[in-house]
């Protein structure tokens, strides 16, 4: 009778550590690896995406900073102008339509406008330093 009663006893304590066990995996395991790692690997798949970079044809920042004088002349237009001034080129297809000047400047797009920049078409002689402190904010790179 004592016997049974210890057998029982035994498997009894044989069951409540098989549910410790359980919750710890329900509560520890769970919460402190399985979902950080759900959430860092949904992180890196849907959030961070991975760099791209632009083809040398549209307006867009190159990668590298140094820009050639062949690649320059592919940025010719008013819908795709870059334009180099004192060894730094600009993309300045973004401020074409709001140019004081008009569609001049398209005349320096695509080649080192550095002598119609400062020499403007029509006896006007140099940019006053309002048009040179516009220039920063459309600076892509350096001129090779
Ligand atoms: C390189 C080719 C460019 C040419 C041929 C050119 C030509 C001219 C001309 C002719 C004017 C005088 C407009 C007038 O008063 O009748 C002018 C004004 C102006 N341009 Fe340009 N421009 C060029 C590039 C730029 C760039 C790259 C910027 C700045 C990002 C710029 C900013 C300005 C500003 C702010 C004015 C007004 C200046 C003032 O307050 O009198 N221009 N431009």
């Amino acid at each position: 009778m004592e016997e049974t009663e210890n057998q029982e006893s035994v498997s009894l304590q044989h069951q409540q550590e098989k549910n410790s066990k359980k919750s710890f995996k329900l509560f520890f395991i769970i919460p402190t690896i399985l979902l950080p790692a759900i959430f860092v690997t949904a992180y890196l798949t849907f959030i961070k995406k991975p760099k791209t970079e632009s083809t040398s044809q549209n307006s867009k920042k190159p990668i590298s900073s140094t820009i050639s004088s062949e690649e320059l002349s592919k940025h010719s237009t008013k819908d795709n102008c870059w334009l180099a001034i004192k060894g730094k080129v600009y993309d300045v297809t973004s401020f074409i339509n709001s140019h004081p000047g008009g569609e001049t400047i398209i005349e320096g797009c695509g080649k080192d406008a550095t002598t119609l920049f400062l020499n403007r078409p029509g006896g006007k002689g140099p940019h006053p330093p309002r048009a040179q402190s516009l220039l920063p904010q459309y600076e892509i790179g350096e001129l090779e």
